[in-house]
């Protein structure tokens, strides 16, 4: 079918629909929601057979809906309306939720059902709950939908009604009473607001937005009062326990890190630094967390949003090197629960006093644990992709051994999007060896969403496992790995490399890389700073990209 999608923006369950219905043989085309006259002009262009909206914040036009047939992707339970159903879900600690597709009509969310699927709810983040629960079951009512739409007629039965009309969530319902509210209640607040609007709030006696909440099971205070700090979070207490803050947005400002947008207050706080890299025994705020079990190191990182900053990079490679002294053989790279890696920190460097310094010192350091990676000759390494991955993080992952990848996580390994910048983690070394130098070439020009079959068809990543099974398998592979003579196998990676470092040295490509990159941080060309600008800022779009809107090539 020729779908068109007429969506706010290419957010990521656009494209793991956009990804997944193309592989299925459907052709699509976008269109952002920018104006009802140019969305006109691209369902006359493009002819499509249906167009679908997964990510809408207003209405499609009378025009449009009278004519085609026309399926919104609703984030809630059959019967659910209003645009804020996740955060309501969320806030109000429902047990289940679930995505409904329904036909556009006059009044918002109130058509025709086409198809509904439902998930049990995990205490999590929304921006989390909406990339990982919302998009697959999306992917599976749409793919509902899209066969009954091929045969006829929306469900004839209706589930069960359990949903209603919600008003926005305003902040006053999501104010939080740090003299009042228990440790659940300011979490679920906080979850529902996360990633966007966060919490009103504010730190220090400071107006502030508050994202990024971790449990603390050990610590505790006056409630309300900020009573320890490690590496970029601070610690609050509450009532009945405390809350570890990662991010927040003060007025006018961007997200950043709650230390780094308090830096001068926070010298005050008492640090309270974690004893290693080891998983603590208790809840609390540990980004980069290690484990062992059956001679397997597993290195988790759980960056907020997947964007490794200077120092983060700096800390992940000191504890990559204790993992590769540990007595074991095998080292996995479990990336976070959201992201596996999105690369270079964004944010930090449009925060930095010299944003060309701070891109400098970040390459640098996200190079460094590449290289770290690749020289590493005591342990086959594994780079599990759990959830999605974006621009250097695709190819951070490529630095170890197999890379594995979850069924449904999307990968965009590409970083022409952020104003043409030329890219480095090795890339120029390791996908040639992987897809040949025209594959490389094509990768590195392709600016759409990839699954991961596509990414193991390809050859970049080694092996898809199954969603559900996810962790099992990637710790049932790994324990393998060491049964199957790990011994001959690391001699074979130790001469491999020194084969390769005889052709030509790492730290000629790393220079060759870095030369480039240079010129994107320092040259004449500005496309970069703007592009991470506009991206930092979040500036609304104004047109669609070619390469999405593919009815503008006819
Ligand atoms: N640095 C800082 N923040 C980043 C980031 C990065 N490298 N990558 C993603 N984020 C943030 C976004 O700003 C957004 O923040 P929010 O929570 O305030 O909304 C959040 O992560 C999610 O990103 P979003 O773009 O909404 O997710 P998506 O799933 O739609 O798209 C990507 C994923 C990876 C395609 C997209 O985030 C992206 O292009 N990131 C930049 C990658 C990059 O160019 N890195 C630098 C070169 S190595």
């Amino acid at each position: 079918m020729k779908i068109l999608f007429l969506t706010h923006s290419f957010n990521s369950l656009t494209q793991r629909l956009f990804a997944e219905l193309t592989a299925l043989g459907h052709e699509i085309s976008v269109e952002f929601d920018i104006a009802d006259s140019v969305s006109e002009e691209a369902v006359a262009l493009f002819q499509p057979d249906l167009i679908l909206a997964p990510f809408l914040k207003r209405a499609i036009p009378e025009s449009i809906w009278r004519q085609h047939v026309c399926l919104i992707v609703h984030p809630g339970i059959v019967g659910d309306r209003g645009p804020s159903s996740l955060d309501w879900a969320i806030q109000n600690n429902e047990a289940e939720w679930g995505v409904t597709v329904l036909q556009a009509e006059a009044a918002m969310d109130a058509g025709p059902v086409w198809a509904t699927a439902t998930f049990p709810m995990r205490q999590a983040k929304k921006a989390s709950l909406y990339r990982q629960e919302v998009t697959d079951a999306a992917l599976c009512a749409v793919k509902e939908a899209l066969a009954r739409f091929e045969h006829g007629e929306p469900l004839a039965e209706i589930p069960e009604v359990r949903g209603q009309l919600r008003p926005v969530m305003r902040q006053a319902d999501r104010a939080i009473d740090w003299q009042r509210d228990d440790t659940q209640t300011i979490l679920r607040r906080l979850n529902a607001a996360d990633g966007f609007p966060g919490v009103a709030d504010s730190l220090f006696g400071q107006p502030c937005h508050l994202y990024d909440a971790w449990l603390e099971a050990k610590l505790c205070g006056t409630p309300g009062d900020v009573i320890a700090r490690r590496e970029t979070a601070v610690c609050r207490a509450t009532v009945d326990g405390a809350l570890w803050l990662g991010h927040v947005r003060r007025p006018d400002g961007f997200k950043l890190p709650t230390t780094l947008a308090f830096a001068a207050e926070c010298v005050a706080v008492p640090e309270v630094p974690l004893e290693s890299w080891f998983a603590a025994d208790h809840a609390t705020w540990q980004d980069i967390r290690y484990e062992e079990a059956e001679g397997v190191g597993f290195l988790h990182f759980d960056f907020y949003n997947g964007a490794m900053g200077t120092q983060q990079c700096a800390r992940l490679t000191e504890a990559f090197l204790f993992a590769a002294q540990r007595p074991t053989q095998v080292i996995v790279l479990m990336g976070g629960r959201d992201f596996w890696s999105n690369g270079i920190h964004l944010n930090l460097i449009e925060h930095a006093a010299s944003p060309a310094d701070e891109s400098w010192a970040n390459i640098n350091a996200i190079d460094d644990l590449a290289e770290a990676i690749l020289r590493c000759e005591t342990h086959l390494t594994v780079a599990a992709i759990g959830a999605n991955a974006g621009a250097g993080g695709c190819f951070l992952a490529r630095a170890c051994d197999q890379v594995w990848i979850r069924e449904g996580a999307i990968l965009n390994p590409h970083y022409k999007n952020m104003g043409n910048l030329y890219g480095s983690e090795f890339w120029t070394y390791l996908l040639p060896q992987r897809v040949g130098a025209a594959g490389a070439a094509a990768l590195m020009q392709h600016r759409l969403p990839m699954t991961a079959d596509e990414a193991v068809r390809l050859g970049f990543y080694d092996a898809v496992l199954p969603a559900p099974t996810f962790r099992v398998d990637v710790a049932r592979r790994a324990v393998a790995l060491l049964k199957d003579d790990v011994r001959w196998r690391l001699e074979e990676k130790r001469q491999a490399r020194a084969a390769d470092e005889a052709v030509k040295p790492l730290a000629v490509w790393r220079a060759e890389e870095l030369a480039a990159m240079r010129r994107n941080f320092y040259g004449f060309d500005p496309s970069y700073h703007v592009a991470r600008w506009h991206f930092v800022a979040k500036s609304p779009q104004s047109w669609t990209p070619r390469h999405l809107a593919r009815h503008r090539l006819y």
